[in-house]
């Protein structure tokens, strides 16, 4: 299965409970996340609204908003720099290992009722919530609509993709991001590719910008997953003076 095809974002949920077997890889993917950055401390926290529907999933709806599902992941995080990337990064990691088990996921960026949520979920002390994810087995009804994605040429603002790396930009471009913005430029350099994130209007909308950092994480880590299956072994590295006018630069890929 091409689990990076596979995965879209699923609305629509069977309220039924996870498999015994489904549950304990559930858990264990949270409790074993791959980090970007070990620095940073991250707790995820399992909303169940399976066992008392009439009580506790009305409640969790009610804060969710939109994406109505029988579970969600609470990812929460010490706010240290790059702790964005790393909640998109770890996050995504679970979301694509869901996928291979057949569990729906949809990323939830949109606000939340902070005193609700406060009220069902503890939060470690130093730590902040970040986003949802909604879980769960898609409805029967459920169907994939194809979300658009920028051509490669729209990724890539400078150099060219080598013939062998081609499969993991297709990768990237499959990945989710926050109203589908898409936020990630590549500059090709040899065997290096360095990030960025384009850079918004974020007077106006600074939320979609700490939202497009969650994305930034996504991508970075289907390009590290995707190019270890293919048989690379991905360097991540630091460069400093890498401004580009209209970017943020996040950091380069070394591909050997
Ligand atoms: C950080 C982030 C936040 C998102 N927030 C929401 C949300 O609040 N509600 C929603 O329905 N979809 C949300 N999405 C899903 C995106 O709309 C979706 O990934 C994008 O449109 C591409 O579609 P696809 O995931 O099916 O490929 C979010 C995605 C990301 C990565």
């Amino acid at each position: 299965m091409n689990v990076y095809k596979e995965r879209h974002s699923v609305r629509s949920y069977s309220f039924v409970p996870l498999e015994i077997e489904h549950y304990g890889k559930v858990y264990d993917l949270i409790n074993n996340t791959c980090k970007l950055y070990d620095n940073i401390g991250v707790d995820i926290k399992l909303i169940d609204s399976t066992d008392n529907i009439m009580s506790s999933y009305r409640m969790v709806t009610d804060f969710i908003g939109e994406v109505k599902a029988p579970y969600y992941l609470v990812l929460s995080s010490q706010k240290k720099e790059g702790y964005l990337y790393n909640i998109g990064y770890i996050g995504e990691e679970i979301i694509l290992e869901f996928t291979k088990l057949g569990i729906g996921t949809c990323w939830v960026g949109s606000p939340v009722s902070y005193d609700k949520l406060y009220k069902e979920v503890n939060f470690k002390d130093g730590y902040e919530f970040v986003i949802l994810i909604a879980f769960g087995y898609p409805d029967d009804n459920e169907v994939s609509k194809i979300k658009k994605r920028l051509h490669k040429d729209d990724i890539v603002f400078k150099g060219e993709i080598k013939k062998e790396l081609m499969t993991i930009m297709d990768i990237v471009k499959m990945a989710p991001s926050s109203l589908n913005s898409q936020p990630w430029r590549i500059h090709v350099d040899n065997n290096t590719w360095h990030i960025y994130m384009k850079k918004g209007n974020t007077i106006t909308n600074s939320s979609l910008h700490q939202l497009n950092k969650i994305d930034m994480g996504i991508a970075i880590r289907h390009i590290i997953k995707g190019s270890k299956e293919q048989g690379f072994k991905p360097e991540i590295i630091s460069r400093d003076n890498m401004k580009t006018e209209g970017l943020d630069y996040v950091l380069s890929i070394n591909f050997n």
